[in-house]
């Protein structure tokens, strides 16, 4: 008998495919990881890029802040689990808004730890490709793929790590979201031994009262202990608003899509003129300001994605942005 040709080697993971995927990743809950994929995503779909939001959370906020649960977008994290566990590329229900497709989570990922679990323990680390290996041949058909990873689930946020080029972490300036930080530190350095690409893009303050520049430069300092001696801050921050983002999750509306409904609203005496209810439901006008907040992040994003792919070469920090080359 003839001997058998040599197997093919298994396909690579492509890499170049994800060079835009930005896992947002903070251990801690609650620091506004779901809020900033929706809207960011959101409004690079509405300025005309392709985006790719996939969420690896069993409960699935972003299911409201998209507006699509229990509708025919939401499977629950049932399509994401049967690409993980048969290998097979995952399929984004498209046009959640024009330009925006979705992987949703929900429930169904409650499968997904104890089946990563058992493939860790039989192929070791290697087994947080999975997510990669799925994504990469969709990934390509999108400018912008977002990952928001849940709090605390390590092993979906290892997914997430091994699967993307960038990681943007949201933070309170208050104890724990510097806390979880430090947790996202130590598993980006074990990421790394898989996706040598990755790289952290960045810290943003969210939901915060404070422009001080002392709030800053502890949330600096906090981003330089976790990721030893890099300390990328957006300039940018989300400011706190807490109607806007009850008004925005009870309605499955994007911060910009409230500052549109705002500017059409009738003015309070014309409203309870009409008897409208007075000011019970109405939006509150601060949509607009955190629907600029949003805006001036996306530009500070892709700006310094662009700055990044330009100066791919000659990096002597693997991963590293273009604004810290300079940093000793
Ligand atoms: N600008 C804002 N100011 C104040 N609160 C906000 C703002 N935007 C969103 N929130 C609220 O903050 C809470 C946390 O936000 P979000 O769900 O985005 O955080 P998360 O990190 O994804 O949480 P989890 O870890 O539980 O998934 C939510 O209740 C949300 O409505
Ligand atoms: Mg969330």
């Amino acid at each position: 008998m003839p001997p058998l040709p040599p197997e093919d080697p298994p396909p690579g993971i492509d890499r170049e495919a994800l060079t835009r995927t930005v896992a947002m990743v903070n251990d801690k809950g609650g620091v506004g990881k779901t809020s900033l994929v929706a809207n960011l995503a959101g409004q690079f779909a509405a300025a005309g890029y392709r985006c790719l939001l996939v969420d690896l959370n069993r409960q699935a906020n972003l299911a409201d802040d998209l507006g699509f649960r229990d509708g025919p977008a939401d499977d629950r994290g049932a399509g994401l689990l049967v690409s993980v566990v048969a290998g097979t590329p995952l399929r984004p229900v498209e046009g959640v808004r024009p330009g925006l497709d979705v992987v949703a989570g929900g429930a169904r990922l409650v499968d997904l730890v104890p089946l990563m679990v058992s493939r860790v323990q039989e192929q070791g680390r290697e087994a947080f490709l999975a997510l990669a290996e799925v994504l990469a041949p969709v990934a390509g058909d999108y400018d912008l793929v977002f990952i928001d990873c849940p709090p605390e689930t390590t092993i979906l946020t290892d997914l997430a790590l091994a699967a993307a080029r960038w990681v943007l972490m949201p933070t309170k300036s208050d104890g724990g979201g510097l806390v979880g930080m430090r947790l996202v530190g130590e598993r980006f350095a074990l990421a790394r031994e898989l996706n040598p690409d990755l790289g952290l893009l960045g810290a943003v303050l969210f939901a915060t009262g404070s422009r001080s520049r002392v709030v800053h430069a502890e949330v600096r300092e906090a981003v330089e202990e976790a990721f030893g001696g890099h300390s990328p801050l957006f300039t940018t921050s989300i400011r706190h608003a807490e109607r806007t983002a009850q008004d925005a999750r009870r309605l499955g509306r994007l911060a910009h899509e409230l500052e549109q409904e705002v500017a059409a609203q009738p003015a309070w005496w014309a409203a309870l003129r009409e008897g409208g209810g007075g000011s019970a439901r109405r939006l509150s006008p601060t949509a607009a300001s955190v629907a600029g907040d949003y805006r001036d992040l996306g530009v500070e994003l892709l700006t310094l994605l662009r700055a990044t792919e330009e100066s791919a070469t000659g990096s002597t920090i693997p991963g590293a942005r273009p604004d810290q080359e300079a940093t000793p």
